[in-house]
């Protein structure tokens, strides 16, 4: 923490310095390097851009022409284009297998029962993502146990995971949020210690690289959501990647109702080998994920480039830190572009009145992120919910549910929610510009930050 705010001082310094220089050598958008110029739109002036960003999700004749045989043939259900896409998006992801599923919150599902882990087991995550991680966790019938998050990159703590340990522990399930990814080289080397599953949810972040390996690819299993919002999208949608076929096996009869696949043989000749549930991936479905993986790798260049220029212009603003990755993250992914604002910083200025004003400015921003309502996931209702329920007060001691809430407390996320801003990764899609407009616009608001923050 004390090295990166002298970093930032010093960058802070040189900006000032920086910033001075552009003013005398040119008008206009001189100021740019810590400010946007003119009167913030909340306070009458022109805001910095009335144009929208990329839409998202982005699509053409492309997808049109990829959706419109499906259709014609009548052949909705799994079959060969969800088995196409299976192929192409583990190719993709550098991975030996994938299960496609119907979303991410069936692929956590699908891995955790495939895993056999469910009542009496403890799973560790993080508090600091959706609900899509945690409802698997309880449908399974085991325990959430929350470890707090590094406040630095956002990710699940590994140095909390430990003491979180015990021997019903059966898995952690490392969120790679926002398109960050976690620091897998310690979370596994603990699970190999106490001998854990490792179940990565990499719902945001397709396509990061932790050392030059693929999400997805660094744990027992890896699950990845499709829904719309995502960096690669087929409206709902989601896939399991792993290297061990017979687990994969599983996954699959898990997915199908529990039929046999592979080593997973039902028992005397009958049809179904497992309790299982459905949720297969539709073949309309399969075919829009197909022809959306043509432009991903040109996309994640783009989201990358911009998000490096924009962090670049967004450190040198007091108040405004953006969230940094592990140095072990060789490619980076976006879900959300996420940093911490500081009120302190700019007078007071709330944290909701720095979001209308950007608003103001044509710069959509939220505190959600797309991940979370302002509730932490060791909070959510559903968890009350789950351990009144007859089997968890069946499965569960008293006292260790009566505690729960006690022992789980994550104050490093509780104050990280009270801080996050981020952008959409569309937003990450134009042209360099719009990273100016973002960062101009930030900087207009901190010049002026004294009479926005007066105006309430
Ligand atoms: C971190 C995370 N996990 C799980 C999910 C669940 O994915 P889905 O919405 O496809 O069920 C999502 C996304 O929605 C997510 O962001």
């Amino acid at each position: 923490m004390q090295d990166r705010n002298i970093t930032r001082r010093k960058l802070l310094k040189a900006t000032l310095i920086g910033s001075a220089t552009l003013a005398a050598s040119s008008p206009g958008r001189g100021r740019a390097a810590i400010g946007g110029v003119g009167t913030p739109a909340t306070l009458g002036g022109q805001p910095v851009r009335t144009a929208p960003f990329p839409r998202w999700p982005e699509f053409g004749e492309a997808d049109e022409e990829a959706v419109l045989p499906v259709l014609r043939s009548g052949v909705w259900s799994r079959s060969k284009v969800v088995v196409e896409a299976e192929k192409r998006f583990a190719q993709l992801m550098d991975a030996d297998y994938c299960l496609a599923t119907c979303n991410g919150t069936n692929a956590i599902f699908t891995s955790l029962c495939a895993l056999d882990i469910g009542a009496g087991d403890e799973v560790i995550m993080t508090p600091y993502t959706f609900l899509g991680s945690l409802h698997p966790i309880l449908l399974a019938g085991a325990l959430p146990v929350f470890a707090d998050i590094d406040p630095d990159t956002w990710q699940i703590d590994p140095a909390k995971i430990e003491a979180k340990i015990n021997p019903n522990t059966a898995a952690i399930l490392p969120v790679h949020i926002l398109g960050g990814i976690c620091d897998m080289d310690r979370i596994n080397a603990i699970a190999k210690k106490h001998d854990l599953k490792v179940i990565e949810d990499a719902c945001e972040s397709h396509g990061g690289e932790w050392k030059g390996k693929k999400v997805g690819n660094l744990g027992d299993l890896g699950c990845f959501s499709f829904q719309t919002g995502k960096s690669l999208t087929c409206g709902e949608g989601g896939a399991i990647l792993g290297r061990n076929e017979p687990l994969m096996d599983r996954c699959y009869s898990f997915h199908d109702f529990g039929r046999g696949r592979g080593s997973v043989r039902p028992t005397g000749g009958q049809n179904y080998a497992m309790v299982a549930t459905k949720c297969r991936m539709a073949e309309y479905q399969a075919a829009i994920l197909i022809s959306q993986m043509e432009k991903f790798e040109a996309e994640c260049k783009r989201r990358s480039e911009n998000a490096a220029y924009l962090t670049e212009k967004l450190a040198r603003i007091p108040g405004i830190v953006p969230r940094p990755d592990y140095p072990d993250v060789t490619r980076k992914a976006f879900y959300y572009y996420g940093l911490r604002y500081q009120p302190e910083q700019f007078d007071g200025l709330s944290r909701q009145q720095f979001i209308a004003a950007l608003g103001a400015e044509g710069i959509p921003a939220n505190t959600s992120l797309g991940v979370l309502s302002d509730t932490p996931m060791n909070r959510e209702g559903c968890l009350d919910d789950a351990f009144q329920s007859k089997a968890y007060q069946m499965i569960y001691p008293a006292e260790k549910l009566a505690n729960y809430q006690a022992e789980n407390e994550c104050p490093a996320c509780d104050r990280l929610i009270e801080e996050t801003v981020g952008f959409h990764q569309s937003m990450l899609l134009g042209p360099r510009q719009d990273m100016d407009d973002i960062a101009n616009a930030v900087g207009k608001i901190y010049e002026h930050r004294r009479k926005l923050a007066a105006a309430k």
